[in-house]
């Protein structure tokens, strides 16, 4: 069975046909109106979210079907101690596919590894968010008409913004594709993208503090939120939130072509000034979403008219190692779904063989063997 976890569980070649399908979706609706009739999704939602469980959910009922779950922790069995296993084979009982948001890293990952149906990492902590990446593909195609040959500007929280690490993976993936990092040195990008990712593939990208230097460059600028809620200090988030803004000044020196991006919410960091802009497309980039979703839920539940019933054929695309684990190390992450899960087997897997490095498979946290 398919699910998605991570950005890399689906090939190129699956994402680019994601992306056709989306086209004819905004196409024909009708022609999708009625493909989902008799199925149902779950949204298990234990992290706020408006957008993306809305989206799901009208995702969903734009393809006919039907939508239960729930949208806070407290209103769930996991206020009771219930474990993520144990809440998906019970919802899979219920509903033939399921959304999952959990503030700890790899929650959804236990999810799928227990589940009988199709599971969506619709946000794990601050470590991915795929279907975010997904609608950022799809709006990227449909404004560009192009997913490649890009330099791509990342700016703000690049340390815990979830929607960022899953982005750059998935972009690393094109040819062309270059980076501009804009953080201050409190919020840069995690190692395990730099080395796993841009490293690995030899991607180029910088990493610099001035947004207005970085912007003649640009063809598509992603701003971020300052991710208050993984701040171990409210005193540092406060220190940090402003640290940049977005301004019609700033954007006169700007390409008169370049995207401006941003999953949303939105808080300081995009001046409301800024949304006459014709480059703004975060608005768009939200109905691109449920455009997405709808072909995304198609495929996972592999029902048709949607072209799903042929697998593309993969021209070698690299896709999430899946290989051996190992048990005897520790994950020590604060944020990972060991620390609330007492019986989860701690597992590992080789990421650099030189230094010993391991790092766990839910949240990539890197651990080195003695
Ligand atoms: C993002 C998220 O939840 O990571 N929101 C979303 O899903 N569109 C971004 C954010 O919360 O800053």
């Amino acid at each position: 069975m398919r699910h998605l976890i991570d950005p890399m569980d689906f090939t190129v070649e699956e994402i680019d046909q994601l992306l056709e399908v989306g086209d004819d979706i905004i196409k024909n609706p009708q022609k999708y109106s009625q493909v989902c009739k008799g199925k149902k999704l779950a949204t298990l939602f234990y992290e706020p979210s408006t957008r993306t469980r809305l989206s799901f959910e009208s995702a969903m009922m734009e393809l006919g079907g039907d939508v239960i779950g729930f949208s806070s922790a407290d209103s769930s069995s996991a206020s009771k101690g219930e474990s993520v296993a144990d809440t998906i084979r019970v919802i899979g009982c219920f509903a033939d596919i399921a959304a999952m948001r959990h503030p700890k890293e790899g929650a959804p990952m236990v999810a799928a590894m227990n589940s009988p149906i199709p599971v969506i990492n619709a946000g794990d902590g601050g470590h991915q968010h795929p279907t975010q990446t997904l609608t950022d593909l799809m709006t990227i195609h449909q404004l560009k008409g192009r997913v490649d040959h890009m330099t791509v500007g990342l700016c703000g929280d690049l340390k815990f913004g979830r929607t960022v690490h899953s982005l750059i993976t998935a972009l690393s993936r094109y040819e062309g594709i270059r980076f501009v990092l804009i953080s201050p040195d409190e919020l840069k990008i995690p190692d395990y993208i730099k080395e796993e990712i841009l490293d690995k593939k030899q991607i180029p990208y910088t990493e610099v503090q001035s947004l207005d230097e970085a912007m003649p460059e640009l063809d598509i600028l992603y701003m971020t939120r300052v991710q208050r809620e993984r701040f171990a200090s409210e005193e540092e988030y406060l220190r940090l939130k402003d640290c940049y803004i977005l301004t019609p000044e700033k954007l006169e020196h700007a390409k008169a072509d370049m995207c401006i991006l941003h999953p949303l919410p939105r808080v300081n960091e995009i001046s409301v000034a800024v949304d006459k802009d014709p480059r703004a497309a975060y608005f768009k980039q939200v109905f691109f979403g449920k455009i997405i979703r709808m072909a995304l839920i198609m495929k996972l539940l592999k029902v048709t008219p949607a072209p799903f019933d042929h697998e593309p054929e993969n021209h070698g695309t690299e896709c999430r190692d899946t290989g051996d684990v190992i048990n005897h190390l520790h994950c020590d992450n604060p944020r990972c779904i060991t620390t609330i899960e007492q019986e989860l087997p701690h597992s590992f897997r080789m990421a650099d063989e030189k230094s010993k490095t391991y790092r766990c498979i839910y949240c990539e946290n890197p651990v080195q063997e003695k």
